[in-house]
């Protein structure tokens, strides 16, 4: 019995993780997962109602599972909130407190979604690559950071640090992921610019040595961008610092046709995760149900792979992901022209029926 817990959150959250949950229900009923779930508050929903992003007793909850699965977080309506109270604290306090440093986001190319992306489907299709973002430190966390006045006018300042521990935990993390792979991992940095990339190249190189097999390259974050819409196909598994991987990895997200495809894992040391979609609450769709649910139900399949350890219901999801593609169904935002469109919710039914093809 694996204990879950659901995070919802804000925006089109729910909706989706409604589909994920049809998901789970199918393969409990059906396919002996036993999983437990429990629900929980995070984001601006949590705020209105508690007070905080993230209430005390979902970080219990959340210590108190196996992994979690979060919808999304966010919305208009809450930027105006100073920023510890605002939806985002409560995504990164839940990496923070539950030491999530390590973010895979895998940027996979469905064969059959090639014409939806904006990029010429021969400079895309076959793409499967896979980020490794660091997700608890870097510039999203380092200290001193602020705005204050400082000469008669306001200044704004954070710190982009790395300790050499935390360079070399996420080091080993991308090469052994690459071993399972290509072998081939890409280190992006500003070592040209910046002495805190100095430092993570110094230890990525130190710690390749551990890795003879896996051959190591570095790139500059700036012609990275650049050959991830040129040429993304020569990558198999990129490693960056936080900042860099969230921009980085909503590029390499867009090569694959829709942004509504993709999902994320971030791993603590001990193979805890939390699963999301890496799309935010997106509230300009939220309760139209015209929002794509495939991201949340392909992150239960990467929660089934990393860290329950039921490769098999993983691919059995991811299987039924497939079909339903090549059935030709589409949501909105992967739909080209002339195709129809369905709506969420019947992309979660849809989903099920494969599952039981
Ligand atoms: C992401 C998001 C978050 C981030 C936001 C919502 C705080 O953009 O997961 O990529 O910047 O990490
Ligand atoms: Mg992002």
């Amino acid at each position: 019995m694996s204990k879950v817990l659901i995070l919802p959150g804000d925006g089109i959250g729910p909706e989706i993780v409604a589909q994920a949950l049809k998901v789970i229900d199918y393969l409990n009923k059906n396919d002996n997962l036993a999983m437990d779930l429990a629900y929980g508050l995070v984001g601006g929903g949590a705020y209105d109602e508690t007070g905080s992003p993230l209430p005390d007793a979902t970080l219990a909850a959340a210590r108190k599972s196996d992994s979690i699965l979060l919808g999304a977080v966010g919305g208009y309506q809450w930027e105006g909130l100073q920023r510890d109270l605002r939806p985002e604290r409560g995504l990164l306090g839940l990496r923070s407190e539950l030491d999530l440093f390590a973010n895979l986001r895998p940027a996979l190319l469905h064969p059959q979604l090639a014409k939806a992306s904006t990029l010429k489907a021969e400079v895309v299709s076959g793409l499967d690559l896979m980020i490794v973002r660091e997700l608890v430190s870097g510039i999203y966390f380092g200290q001193p950071r602020g705005i204050e006045i400082r000469d008669g006018q306001r200044y704004g300042f954070n710190t982009a640090a790395y300790s050499e521990a935390e360079i070399t935990r996420i080091a080993h993390c991308a090469f052994q992921i690459a071993q399972k792979r290509q072998k081939r991992l890409c280190s992006v940095d500003k070592a040209n610019v910046l002495e805190v990339c100095e430092l993570w190249r110094e230890v990525l190189e130190a710690v390749g040595k551990d890795y003879a097999d896996v051959e190591l390259s570095h790139i500059y974050v700036d012609n990275a961008a650049m050959q991830l819409v040129k040429a993304p196909k020569q990558f198999d598994v990129i490693v960056t610092s936080n900042l860099f991987g969230d921009v980085l990895s909503d590029c390499a997200a867009m090569l694959t046709g829709s942004i509504g495809m993709l999902p994320s894992a971030s791993l603590n040391a001990d193979g805890f995760g939390m699963y999301e979609p890496i799309h935010g609450s997106a509230p300009d769709l939220a309760g139209q149900d015209i929002a794509n649910p495939l991201a949340t139900i392909l992150s239960v399949a990467m929660m089934l792979r990393y860290s329950l350890n039921q490769v098999a219901l993983a691919e059995k999801i991811e299987a039924a992901v497939d079909l339903v593609l090549q059935q030709g169904h589409r949501t909105k935002d992967i739909a080209s022209t002339g195709e129809t469109a369905v709506g969420t919710e019947a992309m979660g039914d849809l989903v099920v029926a494969a599952l039981a093809d």
